[in-house]
């Protein structure tokens, strides 16, 4: 092999090299961290993976240097030294010239990194927004805690309820009037939404014997136009006792604690006499507004009553629809609107803010 070719291939190799790597010459030596600042992550990140594809090339197996070193073997004898040195030189030259530049890519990838993953771990934290029950909710559970110390068992009853529940147990025959106004929803033939919780006395009744302590908080449903105190969905609190010589002083001395608890023990009650088919005699429950203690206010309309709801002594024909004895027992019932005492309690004016989700208004009651 004439040593003109053995002086040229390593000088070509080299050019090639040199050219490839001119964009990265300036990431070495003097000034480079300089030359880096300008990339960005994505940038520096790729750099360096072109720069080790280029390495490669240049010193891998099938590289032209590889080519080169297996000439060494060839070459005439006399020049085989200095070949071997120039070829090692050269490797040496692509090694460092890569390294250098590497090195200075990943320090700057590494100072970006960190950048990206620095937490200021001064700035004030994100806290969790916590919710609360609904204000419904929150009076209903009041209201279940006190009837619940007076010895009462909180009963569930279904919303979807036949004509027998929600009607004719109750003392409600098809023609009666007392129907119209509790017009509801009706589903499939003989079912409809319940319009009272009343329907859960009847169960209660059925599930148990007398002698039974029972409130039913729930959701009842009719065919309103909604407006500032109607919604065709509502809830109710249902209550009932049955034992042995219940009179009417055992109603209204227990609703009567049950509203003391609730507002103070300066809160005075009374009865309207009223009608219910379910009850005999029936009657309104009112008591003293616990805003002005009874002397007149916007909030009892100057009367110094708030009406409660209704109330009575069980109808003899409810206990016979349950197949209980009439002449051995009897009860009183009662049904107050949930939603009724949360609008007082919390002053709201319409009934319709309970139901329209908006956490604005929500969020102010808890
Ligand atoms: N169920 C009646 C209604 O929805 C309320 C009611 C009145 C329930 C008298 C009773 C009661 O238990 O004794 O209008």
């Amino acid at each position: 092999m004439s040593s003109g070719v053995v002086g040229q291939e390593p000088e070509t190799v080299r050019k090639a090299f040199e050219q490839e790597f001119e964009r990265f010459t300036h990431f070495r030596g003097e000034g480079a961290t300089k030359s880096v600042e300008h990339l960005n992550l994505a940038e520096a990140e790729t750099a360096l993976r072109e720069l080790a594809d280029l390495r490669t090339r240049h010193t891998g197996k099938k590289s032209a240097l590889a080519g080169l070193k297996k000439l060494i073997g060839r070459v005439a004898v006399e020049e085989r030294a200095a070949f071997g040195q120039q070829i090692q030189q050269l490797e040496t030259e692509i090694i460092e010239a890569s390294e250098a530049a590497k090195r200075t890519l990943e320090e700057h990838v590494a100072k970006l990194r960190i950048e990206r993953e620095r937490i200021d771990v001064t700035l004030p934290g994100r806290r969790t927004r916590r919710g609360h029950a609904h204000p419904v909710t929150l009076i209903r559970q009041r209201i279940e805690d006190i009837f619940v110390s007076l010895g009462y068992t909180v009963e569930d009853g279904p919303e979807i309820e036949t004509d027998f529940y929600n009607f004719d147990a109750l003392n409600i025959p098809p023609t009666h009037p007392a129907r119209s106004p509790q017009d509801t929803f009706y589903t499939t033939e003989g079912f409809a939404l319940r319009s009272q919780t009343s329907t859960v006395q009847i169960h209660a009744m059925q599930r148990r014997t007398p002698p039974l302590r029972i409130i039913a908080p729930g959701k009842v449903f009719r065919r309103d136009t909604p407006d500032a105190t109607h919604n065709p969905m509502f809830f109710q609190l249902e209550g009932l006792l049955v034992d042995r010589g219940i009179t009417m002083g055992h109603l209204k001395g227990t609703v009567t604690e049950f509203l003391r608890q609730l507002y103070g023990p300066q809160t005075r009650t009374r009865f309207r006499p009223s009608y219910f088919p379910f009850t005999e005699p029936s009657a309104e429950f009112d008591f003293s507004c616990f805003k002005c203690n009874g002397a007149g206010c916007r909030l009892c309309k100057g009367s110094g009553w708030i009406e409660l709801g209704g109330s009575g002594m069980v109808h003899p024909n409810v206990l016979r629809a349950v197949g209980i004895d009439p002449n051995e027992f009897s009860g009183f019932a009662f049904g107050f609107g949930i939603d009724r005492m949360c609008m007082l309690n919390f002053g709201l004016d319409d009934i319709r803010l309970l139901f329209e989700n908006d956490v604005r208004f929500l969020e102010q009651f808890n």
